[in-house]
């Protein structure tokens, strides 16, 4: 009796195991291939951006981003911002230092219902927190646009 006790403990580790981990949002394979905006530079050193980033959008989200509307579940943005590097007295970009993520996630409510994740250039999660690290830009920005930030106008 006391083992089939354990035995149910030790499924219920597991079983929130496998909840956490299918809740996390995984890099994208193939994103380089999505529609890409022209570089964009942010020069404010204090922001998380600070530097020269790309923006892929997938097919699901293309809808809403060109319309500046609503997303369905499953759409996908990933920035990859690069370190800003003086080239012949231009700025372009110079090593990757971090990729983000937004996921559409209608069950993500704290989050305007995007699952928000960062990643090191290797593509290793960052630890990072959606609703500590990523929500407050997005909501502040872009609430009315369904927390997307960038607009497609300003994408090439
Ligand atoms: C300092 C404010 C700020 C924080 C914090 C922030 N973002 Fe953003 N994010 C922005 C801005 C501004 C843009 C638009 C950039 C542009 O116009 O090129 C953006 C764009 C994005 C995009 C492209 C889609 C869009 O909204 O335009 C993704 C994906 C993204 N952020 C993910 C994240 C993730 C994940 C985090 C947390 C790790 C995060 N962001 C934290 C300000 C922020």
């Amino acid at each position: 009796m006391k083992k089939a006790v354990s035995l149910m403990a030790l499924c219920a580790v597991f079983g929130a195991t496998a909840a956490a981990s299918a809740a996390q949002t995984a890099l994208p394979r193939g994103y380089e291939k999505w529609e890409k905006s022209k570089a964009r530079i942010n020069t404010d050193k204090k922001s998380l951006f600070y530097g020269i980033h790309y923006i892929y959008v997938d097919k699901k989200a293309m809808k809403g981003y060109k319309s500046g509307g609503a997303y369905p579940d499953g759409s996908r943005f990933v920035a990859v911002n690069y370190s800003i590097k003086e080239e012949n007295g231009k700025q372009v970009p110079g090593k990757k230092n971090m990729i983000v993520v937004m996921q559409k996630d209608r069950t993500q409510q704290q989050t305007g219902g995007w699952r928000f994740a960062g990643f090191t250039p290797e593509g290793k999660p960052s630890g990072l927190d959606g609703k500590r690290d990523c929500f407050g830009c997005h909501e502040k920005d872009a609430k009315d646009r369904d927390y997307v930030i960038s607009r497609y106008t300003d994408f090439k």
